[in-house]
């Protein structure tokens, strides 16, 4: 099994602590072959806004940097852990810089079947950024399965501190426990929902921008009910059909090439 940590902070301090903790714990599974990425030390440079990832596809970047490299370990591993510290109550420029270069993947996401652990670092209230990563995350096909923010380590009296490795061994475990009993989530009505909005903005922008409606017909989503086999019942189906065709009905009064 192999898991990649992909690691935001601009230096080794806490979150490298962390990871390294997150890797021993990993390594004493006998399966587990962990790599990572530090993203400070890879050269992404930032995007300059020219929609050639989201309009043609990832490949398509001017930039020329490592995104495509980082992305060649992401295919490979059957799990990812994000971690990052909390910078103004969010993740750093560093990872938001790397999330925003795989914005494309929102449109055509592809890592289905794999598993991903989200993790902050910081003083408190972690939520936000947590939900922000697990989200994201979600949207490029993950299934986020645990998510944990660590508290200044070296700063915790020694109780707290004792329930929060343990909480971050269970979590690991958990993550572990998930990638390999592989079984795909259950999706919920939103999820669903989710899909066929895709689906559809596909269809509608079809002329104006095919390659999302070239990769979801590829991937054969145009005629499918989600990313992979699932039931979904009859009447979500109407339902969904229904508030489909008074979403694309709003998107159509909006812009021109709906
Ligand atoms: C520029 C900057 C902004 C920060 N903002 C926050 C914050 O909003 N909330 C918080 O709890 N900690 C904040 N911190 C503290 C870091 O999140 C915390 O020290 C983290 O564990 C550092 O991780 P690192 O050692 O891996 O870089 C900030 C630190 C820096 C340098």
């Amino acid at each position: 099994m192999k898991v990649l940590a992909i690691m935001g902070s601009p230096r080794k301090g806490e979150s490298y602590k962390i990871m390294q903790l997150i890797q021993e714990r990993l390594q004493q599974k006998e399966d587990v072959v962990f790599d990572s990425v530090l993203l400070r030390d890879y050269n992404l440079g930032q995007c300059t806004g020219c929609h050639l990832c989201i309009f043609k596809e990832g490949h398509k970047c001017p930039l020329n940097n490592d995104r495509e490299l980082i992305e060649m370990k992401m295919k490979e591993a059957d799990g990812i852990i994000l971690i990052s510290p909390l910078y103004s109550q969010h993740v750093t420029a560093l990872m938001k810089n790397f999330i925003d270069q795989l914005s494309y993947l929102w449109h055509r996401p592809r890592y289905f079947g794999k598993k991903a652990m989200v993790v902050a670092t910081g003083g408190a209230m972690f939520k936000v950024t947590l939900n922000f990563m697990e989200e994201t995350v979600k949207r490029w096909g993950y299934h986020v399965t645990n998510k944990i923010g660590i508290p200044h380590l070296d700063a915790l009296n020694d109780s707290f501190k004792e329930k929060t490795l343990a909480k971050l061994n269970q979590e690991v475990d958990a993550f572990y426990t998930s990638i390999k009993n592989g079984k795909q989530p259950v999706p919920n009505f939103g999820d669903v929902m989710w899909f066929e909005m895709w689906k559809g903005n596909s269809i509608a922008m079809k002329k104006a921008h095919p390659a999302d409606y070239e990769y979801w017909n590829q991937m054969g989503w145009i005629d499918g009910s989600y990313y992979y086999p699932t039931h979904i019942s009859l009447w979500k189906k109407l339902l969904l059909r229904l508030i489909g065709s008074m979403g694309s009905s709003y998107m159509k009064k909006m812009y021109k090439d709906y």
